[in-house]
């Protein structure tokens, strides 16, 4: 299953396409020019999500209206539109339902490739504190009926988004990176993959048709973005032209915040803690049978770097607001910052 340029568009389902990364999807898919449908929740939401519809709407897609758990509805609509391609980028907190799409995608059997709702990290080998690793069992579940019902797939591991990596989980791309302070995680000297929205829709798009992507997982390991905390702090000072505090997070800290098990911080901060004091996306090969990377299947593809993102926020922060926040009696010495990109 390959789909080129002059391929005739495919009928895709995109499910999620309001929510934080099944935007980047929906627009990847309709830009790539497949037949995309939207399964959406009925009833109206905040005014950004049904401006998210409408754009969704003008750009091509078509809405169908449902929810996920409703596996009868989804496999009348696979069939009715002989969907080949389902893409499930439900949110953390509503990984099991997606056993009713399971179930409707084995029913139905028009589906030639399903990406369920990962878009994280391998989840078989990365090993969390709790919550995390409940959160991570849910998602093998989720990998485990797949593979049981023999349906077609491919497990996206996009790594981290690209922008400074806030702990209170917020979605990183939507806010710039600090102007009063970093927040470092341990020392800030581990390493991890920072991967662009756009680049996570783009690239999750050309591995749902690619032959090579069938039952693998797909790992996003952009070289060039292959950062530390330390790097990426010294790479946004240089855009900002000056240098900001470091306060730390220490790994006591943050497996306290796990402990206190409250949904989502709890959950965001093992997973902070497994990324930035485990080093969990980087500390293993991807060279088994199943793995394949995103950067060696597309050599001819660029990802954006994370010089590029940050000059975007750069524009975006006016020195006046970064004087404010920054008072420059409240500055640690003013050094000189040479840009980094790892
Ligand atoms: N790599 C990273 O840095 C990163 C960051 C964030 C998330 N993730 C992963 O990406 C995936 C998506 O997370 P997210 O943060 O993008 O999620 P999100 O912003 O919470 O959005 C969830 C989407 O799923 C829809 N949805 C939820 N339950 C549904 C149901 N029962 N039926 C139909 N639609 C339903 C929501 O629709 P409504 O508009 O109706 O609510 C929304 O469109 C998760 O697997 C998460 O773990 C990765």
């Amino acid at each position: 299953m390959t789909a080129g340029p002059l391929s005739a568009p495919r009928p895709v389902l995109v499910i999620g396409a309001t929510g934080y990364i099944g935007r980047f999807v929906a627009d990847a898919s309709l830009e790539s020019g497949q037949t995309t449908y939207l399964l959406i929740r009925p009833g109206s939401g905040s005014c950004s999500r049904e401006a998210t519809i409408r754009d969704l709407r003008s750009k091509g897609a078509i809405i169908i209206e449902g929810c996920v758990e409703d596996s009868e509805l989804i496999e009348k609509k696979l069939r009715e539109h002989k969907i080949e391609v389902v893409i499930s980028v439900t949110g953390g907190d509503n990984v099991l339902d997606q056993l009713c799409l399971v179930k409707a995608i084995r029913s139905a059997g028009t589906v030639k490739r399903f990406l369920p709702s990962e878009f994280g990290h391998d989840i078989d080998k990365a090993n969390p504190v709790e919550p995390g690793l409940s959160f991570y069992n849910q998602k093998r579940k989720i990998r485990r009926a797949i593979e049981a019902a023999g349906i077609p797939y491919s497990y996206i591991c996009c790594n981290s988004i690209a922008g400074w990596p806030y702990f209170d989980n917020t979605h990183p791309s939507e806010i710039a990176p600090p102007s009063d302070e970093f927040l470092i995680y341990g020392d800030g000297s581990v390493k991890a993959y920072f991967v662009a929205g756009t680049d996570i829709g783009k690239f999750t798009m050309k591995a749902a048709f690619d032959s090579r992507t069938l039952n693998k997982i797909v790992h996003f390991r952009p070289p060039f973005n292959c950062v530390t905390m330390n790097e990426m702090a010294i790479l946004w000072e240089s855009k900002l032209g000056r240098s900001l505090p470091r306060v730390t997070l220490t790994e006591k800290e943050l497996l306290s915040m796990a402990e206190e098990n409250c949904f989502p911080k709890s959950v965001v901060a093992a997973l902070t803690h497994d990324i930035f004091i485990n080093g969990c996306q980087t500390n293993y090969s991807i060279d088994g049978c199943k793995d394949v990377e995103v950067s060696s299947l597309y050599p001819d593809s660029t990802f954006q770097n994370l010089d590029e993102f940050f000059d975007e926020y750069a524009v975006e922060t006016p020195l006046q607001e970064v004087i404010e926040l920054c008072p420059p009696n409240s500055m640690k010495e003013m050094l000189p910052v040479p840009p980094t990109c790892a």
